[in-house]
């Protein structure tokens, strides 16, 4: 049985302030034990102190991006022994904003990757099409791409301490969601590129989807069966919207 995830990527937005006000309202909405697993994602600057203020919750904190290597001379860049360093459970690598804006190629997001997973940190891969990917029938031989890159240099066995997301590009901040099918679809690729290799692993993976998940379609989408949770921008910076979402998450 996969226990379902909700991490909130909380992008370049926040203050200490609005963070302060966020992660109070989360923890007076959420139950004790959540059925699904909840994880935040602020900015490098705020995870220590959105840390602090989750400590003694069942919330869980991610970090966004992370440097492939591993220590030295990197003006700028934070490694993923610091993200454990600071509390970080989870670490969001390959999200479409990176690769496309900051032109991070397959080869450089796993090394990503497995810089994460070495230091402790349970990797969120993401995944996904662009509009004229998916128009020209190439989504699956796209999300097989990304994915086999990790797979090539980590292994198939790396699968069982990571989560994969789901995220078509066109889906992300753009009020457009995946169909539930659409999203079943792909999730349905992805576990079984991953049974090619290793079923038990598979069945086990974690899955989610990304892309304009809100309270409104959260629970059609969640409810397919290879969907195991979300990954959430827009939605995860309001306590409300979140809150729904989370309770959406069901197991499966
Ligand atoms: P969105 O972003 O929920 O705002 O579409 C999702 C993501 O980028 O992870």
């Amino acid at each position: 049985m996969r226990r379902p995830f909700v991490a909130g990527n909380w992008k370049m937005h926040g203050s200490r302030a609005e963070n302060a006000q966020l992660i109070e309202a989360l923890l007076l909405g959420l139950p004790a034990q959540p059925v699904a697993e909840i994880a935040v994602c602020p900015p490098f600057v705020y995870l220590w102190e959105v840390g602090r203020l989750l400590k003694s919750s069942s919330v869980v904190l991610g970090a966004q991006t992370v440097c492939a290597e591993p220590l030295g001379a990197f003006t700028g860049e934070v490694c993923a022994a610091m993200l454990k360093d600071v509390g970080c459970s989870y670490l969001i690598v390959g999200h479409s904003e990176r690769r496309g804006i900051y032109k991070e190629d397959d080869a450089l997001v796993a090394r990503k990757f497995m810089s994460g997973q070495s230091a402790g940190l349970i990797p969120i891969l993401c995944v996904g099409e662009t509009l004229d990917e998916r128009d020209s029938g190439a989504t699956t031989a796209i999300v097989s791409r990304q994915l086999n890159a990790v797979l090539d240099l980590a292994g198939v066995g790396a699968f069982a301490n990571a989560v994969v997301a789901y995220e078509p590009v066109w889906a992300i901040g753009t009020g457009k969601n995946a169909t539930p099918q659409q999203a079943q679809e792909v999730h349905a690729h992805i576990r079984s590129a991953i049974a090619a290799r290793d079923a038990k692993i598979a069945a086990d993976l974690r899955i989610l989807y990304g892309g304009s998940v809100k309270a409104a379609n959260a629970r059609e989408i969640f409810s397919m069966p290879d969907v195991d949770g979300g990954l959430i921008g827009g939605a995860s910076l309001k306590a409300d919207e979140f809150l729904k979402i989370c309770a959406a998450a069901q197991v499966h």
